[in-house]
């Protein structure tokens, strides 16, 4: 998507805008208007989760995402049959795996890809020779990363909910993972509970190639309109890049 070794790519996730818009039925507020908000305010790419109950974005969202956006789709999805199917005829830059459960909010945490092997590394090559670029989502432990590798996945998304709740140790966990996980050859990816406050100490792992990030940049956007939230996360990953640190004052958070 860039040139630029040190860029940091943000991928919004617009999930939530889906789900205000579900909240009412009718078509308003539009997640691919949204999408194209963000990547006028500097989102690298798009991500969505199409959830097997379509509690937020729905397919006619994706294929309308995939025909109105000229900037990577990056489609999170379990590993099902159904959605290997949808990733076929939508063909989106990248799909990123997730596991998924009925009964949860979001999505709670990473793939035990070292638990399901021999079926991750057939549905990727599967996702693969669709032209599919492939991540999974993954706990930053050395295990998993070592079982992404196997799978020949050339991206994992490492989870940073953790991080989030501010749980002990989990920055240096993730700082250790990014950079094993660099050391194997695999393009690293971060998200899941990422905000203004706490994104700066991810965005400065030197090897971490994209961040993704939703549910709190859309309620950003209620104060001060997503192009502005956008533009204000831009900010402080440039500047946590360059070892900089941002002005909480310029914000109306
Ligand atoms: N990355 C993955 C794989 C996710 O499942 C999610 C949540 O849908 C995100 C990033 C974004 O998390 P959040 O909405 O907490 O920013």
């Amino acid at each position: 998507m860039t040139a630029l070794s040190n860029h940091l790519r943000l991928g919004v996730n617009v999930d939530h805008v889906a789900t205000l818009r579900n909240a009412r039925g009718g078509q308003f507020p539009d997640p691919v208007e949204a999408a194209v908000c963000a990547i006028r305010a500097g989102a690298d790419g798009i991500t969505v989760h199409l959830r097997e109950d379509r509690r937020h974005i729905r397919d006619a969202d994706v294929v309308r995402l995939k025909e109105e956006l000229a900037a990577p789709i990056n489609l999170e999805m379990a590993a099902t049959p159904e959605m290997l199917d949808i990733a076929r005829a939508i063909r989106p830059h990248a799909c990123c795996i997730v596991p998924e459960k009925r009964e949860e909010r979001t999505t709670e945490g990473g793939l035990d890809i070292w638990g399901h092997e021999a079926a991750l590394t057939d549905y990727t090559r599967r996702l693969t020779d669709l032209g599919i670029r492939v991540s999974l989502f993954c706990p930053p432990q050395k295990k998993q990363i070592d079982a992404a590798k196997r799978v020949c996945a050339p991206v994992v998304e490492l989870y940073t909910g953790h991080y989030a709740e501010g749980r002990e140790g989990e920055l240096a966990r993730l700082q250790q993972a990014v950079a094993y996980a660099a050391s194997l050859g695999l393009e690293v990816h971060g998200g899941h509970g990422l905000t203004f406050e706490n994104v700066a100490p991810i965005a400065a792992i030197p090897e971490m190639r994209e961040l993704n990030i939703g549910h709190f940049l859309i309620g950003a956007a209620i104060f001060t309109g997503l192009e502005v939230a956008i533009r204000t996360m831009r900010e402080h990953m440039h500047h946590a890049r360059e070892g900089k640190a941002v002005s909480h004052t310029s914000e109306r958070l």
